[in-house]
């Protein structure tokens, strides 16, 4: 089967062409309808087909007689720790975890909120609620309480499962503490938690509210799976959008498994008995799609990694998993092939492993720089393929189909359209685009299956993000072009957005948290490029006025509010005090000519600017303090 070939057919006959995917998974009931509308207009896949995804992922496969295969390889060297579960130790445990929830009280549809490190019992956690037709939504531990509490809010979640504490590499990361805090600011209250004690740390519970873990467990019958229809949600993932909130990006079950099952063949060519690792966390997209749901309804034998690509110990960590345990396909973020060039350019640590059963590395997250990408391919002699993402769509948009046929490799691309994606290139108006010129990234409607079709509790929230830019099309919020080979190039997000070592961040989050500082007058957050991180947030801020601050001292206040706010893992360490802030007419900051100027690139101010003077006052302030590069 060519690419072309495959791809036309999902265009010309999505419904055929799906239902063939549909008809590899072992649903209870086929879904007779593939492509329906539903009562808000938005385009829904496998309505009426019941399924459980847990069941997909387990039972089935224990079923066929792979029980004693190796679902879960944990690899941790923050902890010290090694262990491999079956499927079908896997299996018991999620169906007792999901026995101790049903306990306490979590049925079909009801929510449960994920906060935990990268450990076996994540996963098991995201599973059983899977079991119980019951919804998840992971908090990625780096997460600071106001998150987790505007998470809690929105989610509003029976039950809470946690763990005592998560471990970085220098320190041990208490979770209660920030659990208990965000419950605090939270108007909403869950009616239990579980909370998962490590020898690391141990957690003092509250008394009616707080259970432990493995008691909890051992006390609990194994529930049964739950059937669901193939539009009932599996879980909600929030993620950062131009705005302070936070949206909840929903996944339903059916189109889920079927994406996800296909592109384990189509794009990673891997299957039944394949080590898979995706190096991310599970509370990320990836983590959630490539960590846990994919690679186990494919019956693979996934990676969860609890450390990161250097300091733990070395920059040889991720060769050194691929080698002890046969890794086929390796996935993580451009921002970690970074760290581990850094400390290792020579690429000396590869030859100390046997990479011979790795077959490819895909990376995602942000464009995988072409100097990073040529590096890799080099040093480690595989196929080094970038893929486009998006937590909305759950799995990549553009991509270079290795189960298919594979394509030669552009550098800074990331290939073509995956089958379903219909990828077009839009000017402002609307219009399509010539290859080869660069505008808006949008996606013609339908979207394939497992991307959202609504924001959590609010589809005008979703059409109003993302549908109502361009009538027909799906708005990704990234610009680039496609070039005269039909390759896509995506250059980065036209909107307020950043991303910081794979992890999507809003600037106006920022500003909103910056401003709430009482000599702040107003601000704007950019994003400067940078070697390791790929960008890291700046803030440039206007005093109110009479009000004396040094900025040393300023800076450090902001650092400590957006640690707290949002968590470290905003990286926000920079503040330069302007007199003013360059704006139009109406009012509108100039961000995006800001960001241009700190990166060192040409750009054009508008004519409606109300004081050409501004840009290039802060430009040579700018310039005196080496933040601009030349
Ligand atoms: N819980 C608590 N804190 C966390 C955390 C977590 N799960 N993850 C990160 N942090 C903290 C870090 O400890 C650090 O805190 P510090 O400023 O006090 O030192 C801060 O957040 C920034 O973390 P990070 O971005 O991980 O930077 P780093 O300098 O520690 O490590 C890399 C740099 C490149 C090794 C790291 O960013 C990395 O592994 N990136 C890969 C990212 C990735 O997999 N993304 C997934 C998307 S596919
Ligand atoms: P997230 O929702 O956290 O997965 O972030 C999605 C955003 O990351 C996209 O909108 C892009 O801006 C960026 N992104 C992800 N993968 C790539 C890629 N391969 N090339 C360019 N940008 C990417």
């Amino acid at each position: 089967m060519s690419y072309k070939a495959e791809y036309e057919r999902s265009m010309n006959d999505p419904e055929g062409f799906w239902k063939e995917k549909a008809e590899a998974l072992q649903w209870y009931t086929f879904p007779e309808t593939i492509l329906s509308k539903d009562e808000h207009g938005i385009y829904r896949w496998f309505a009426d087909g019941e399924l459980n995804t847990a069941y997909m992922a387990l039972d089935y496969h224990v079923e066929q007689g792979r029980g004693e295969q190796v679902a879960i390889i944990y690899d941790s060297p923050v902890s010290n720790t090694k262990a491999q579960v079956t499927y079908a130790e896997l299996l018991n445990q999620v169906a007792k975890t999901a026995g101790m929830l049903r306990d306490l009280g979590v049925g079909k549809g009801d929510r449960v909120v994920i906060y935990m490190p990268m450990m076996v019992e994540a996963v098991v956690g995201m599973l059983a609620t899977a079991r119980l037709g019951a919804v998840h939504s992971v908090v990625f531990g780096g997460f600071a309480p106001p998150e987790l509490a505007v998470r809690l809010e929105d989610a509003q979640p029976k039950v809470i499962l946690s763990a005592s504490c998560g471990i970085e590499i220098s320190r041990v990361i208490e979770y209660k503490p920030l659990l208990d805090k965000a419950i605090e600011l939270s108007s909403h209250k869950p009616q239990a938690c579980v909370i998962f004690q490590r020898p690391q740390a141990s957690s003092p519970l509250i008394e009616g509210r707080d259970y432990d873990w493995a008691q909890q467990v051992a006390q609990a019958e194994p529930a049964a799976c739950v059937p669901v229809k193939g539009t009932d949600p599996l879980y909600i993932l929030y993620t950062s959008g131009t705005t302070g909130k936070p949206k909840g990006v929903v996944r339903e079950n059916g189109g889920h498994a079927v994406a996800l099952n296909y592109s384990m063949q189509a794009i990673y060519n891997v299957g039944i008995g394949d080590v898979f690792w995706a190096a991310s966390d599970v509370g990320w997209v990836v983590g959630h799609s490539y960590i846990v749901y994919a690679p186990l309804i494919r019956g693979c034998t996934t990676v969860v990694y609890e450390g990161k690509p250097i300091m733990t110990p070395d920059a040889g960590a991720f060769w050194r998993v691929c080698d002890e345990y046969g890794v086929k396909a390796l996935f993580t973020a451009p921002t970690a092939f970074r760290a581990i060039k850094k400390e290792d350019a020579h690429g000396e640590f590869f030859k100390k492993y046997d990479l011979s059963k790795l077959q490819t590395i895909f990376s995602a997250g942000e464009r995988l720089d072409p100097p990073s990408q040529e590096w890799l391919m080099e040093k480690s002699g595989k196929p080094v393929i970038d893929h486009w993402w998006q937590t909305e769509t759950g799995w990549g948009i553009t991509a270079n189909l290795q189960g298919i046929e594979p394509m030669p490799i552009k550098l800074g691309s990331s290939t073509m359209p995956t089958p379903g994606f219909n990828v077009q290139i839009l000017d402002e108006a609307g219009q399509q685009l010539k290859n080869g010129e660069q505008g808006y990234i949008a996606l013609k409607l339908p979207l394939p299956p497992a991307c959202l079709a609504t924001v959590w509790g609010n589809v005008d929230k979703f059409k109003e993000s993302y549908l109502s830019t361009f009538e027909g099309y799906y708005a990704s919020g990234d610009g680039g072009y496609i070039d005269q080979d039909g390759y896509v190039f995506v250059m980065g997000r036209v909107d307020d957005v950043i991303n910081v070592a794979g992890h999507r961040l809003s600037t106006g989050e920022m500003e909103e948290i910056i401003g709430s500082h009482t000599v702040v007058a107003e601000c704007a957050v950019v994003g400067r490029d940078d070697d390791l991180k790929g960008q890291i947030p700046i803030g440039l801020v206007v005093l109110k006025s009479g009000v004396e601050i040094d900025e040393a001292s300023l800076s450090k206040e902001l650092v400590t509010m957006i640690r707290n706010s949002i968590g470290a893992i905003a990286c926000y360490k920079d503040t330069y005090i302007v007199k003013r802030l360059p704006k139009t007419r109406s009012g509108k900051i100039l961000r995006k000519n800001m960001r241009q100027m700190i990166n060192g690139e040409n750009y054009v101010v508008p004519s409606t600017i109300d004081d050409p003077g501004i840009m290039p006052e802060i430009e040579a302030l700018l310039r005196e303090r080496g933040v601009i590069r030349s």
